[in-house]
C-alpha cells in the first residue's frame, strides 16, 4: 500500500464538455433522481468528520451531506466543465465545501487526512483505477471509510460480454465511461475491508452500493 505517487506522471487533461452538459441535464430528470437520490442519501449520509469527495461532477451529492456528522468536504473534480456546474451547486450544500481541480490518481492532500471518502459513479471513468484507490488509501485515516456507488461489471457471462462489446462506444461518448469494470474486486484488492455491499438494478448496468474501511492496521 506504500506505492509512491509521482503527481506529475499521473496528471491528465480530462475535458468532456458535451458529456458534462448531457450528464448535468440527465441528473436533474425526475425519473432518474427518484431512483438515484435515495442511494445518494444512503451512501453520502454515512460520511462523517473531514470528508473528501472525488470526481464530484456537477455537485450532485452536495445536498446529501449530513450537517450533524460532517465538518467540511473537500470536493475534487478534474473536468472544468463539471466544476462550473459544481460551483453553482455550492449554495445547496448544508456543510462547508471546498472545490479543487484534481484527478483521483493525484490527490493534493497529505497522508491520513480524511475520515471519509465518497466516490459515486466515478471509477467507471478513471484512467488508472488502481492508482486512484492507492491515493484514496493514502489520504484516508486508518479506520476511515470509503463509500461508493458504482455501476459495475455484470455477473452473468452474456451481459458481461455485451458490456465488453459496448465499452469502445461508451468510453467515446460518455466521458471515458467503462461499463465493464469489476470495481468491487478493485477496491478489495487495494486492501479495503468490506462492511456492507449490495447490487441493485442488474442487467447491463448493475449498480453497486458499497461501504468499506481502511483497516486500522495493514502490512
Ligand atoms: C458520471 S460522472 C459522476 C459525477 C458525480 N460523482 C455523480 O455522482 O453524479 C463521473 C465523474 O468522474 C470524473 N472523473 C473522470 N476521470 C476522473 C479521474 N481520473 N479522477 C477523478 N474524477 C474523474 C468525471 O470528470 C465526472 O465528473
Amino acid at each position: 500500500m506504500n506505492k509512491d505517487v509521482n503527481h506529475r506522471e499521473v496528471l491528465q487533461d480530462i475535458s468532456y464538455p458535451r458529456f458534462a452538459a448531457f450528464y448535468t441535464w440527465m441528473t436533474t430528470r425526475p425519473r432518474l433522481t427518484r431512483w438515484v437520490d435515495p442511494l445518494r442519501r444512503e451512501i453520502v449520509g454515512q460520511a462523517q468528520g473531514s470528508v473528501l469527495e472525488v470526481g464530484a461532477g456537477g455537485g450532485q451529492n452536495f445536498p446529501f451531506y449530513d450537517a450533524d456528522r460532517v465538518e467540511r468536504v473537500e470536493a475534487t473534480e478534474p473536468d472544468e466543465a463539471m466544476l462550473v456546474v459544481a460551483r453553482r451547486r455550492l449554495p445547496e450544500a448544508p456543510v462547508p465545501i471546498t472545490l479543487t481541480k484534481a484527478t483521483v490518481e493525484a490527490l493534493p492532500f497529505p497522508d491520513a487526512h480524511f475520515d471519509s471518502v465518497v466516490a459515486t459513479l466515478v471509477f467507471c471513468s478513471v484512467g488508472d483505477p488502481e492508482q486512484g484507490l492507492h491515493e484514496i488509501w493514502r489520504v484516508l485515516k486508518p479506520g476511515g471509510t470509503l463509500l461508493l456507488i458504482e455501476h459495475v461489471r455484470a455477473q452473468g457471462k452474456r451481459a458481461a460480454w455485451v458490456q465488453d462489446v459496448l465499452v469502445p462506444l461508451t468510453t467515446r461518448v460518455a466521458g471515458n465511461c467503462h461499463w465493464n469494470r469489476d470495481t468491487r474486486q478493485a477496491v478489495l484488492s487495494a486492501g479495503f475491508l468490506l462492511t456492507k455491499a449490495r447490487e441493485v438494478q442488474g442487467g447491463l448496468q448493475p449498480v453497486l452500493i458499497m461501504s468499506t474501511i481502511r483497516p486500522l492496521q495493514s502490512e
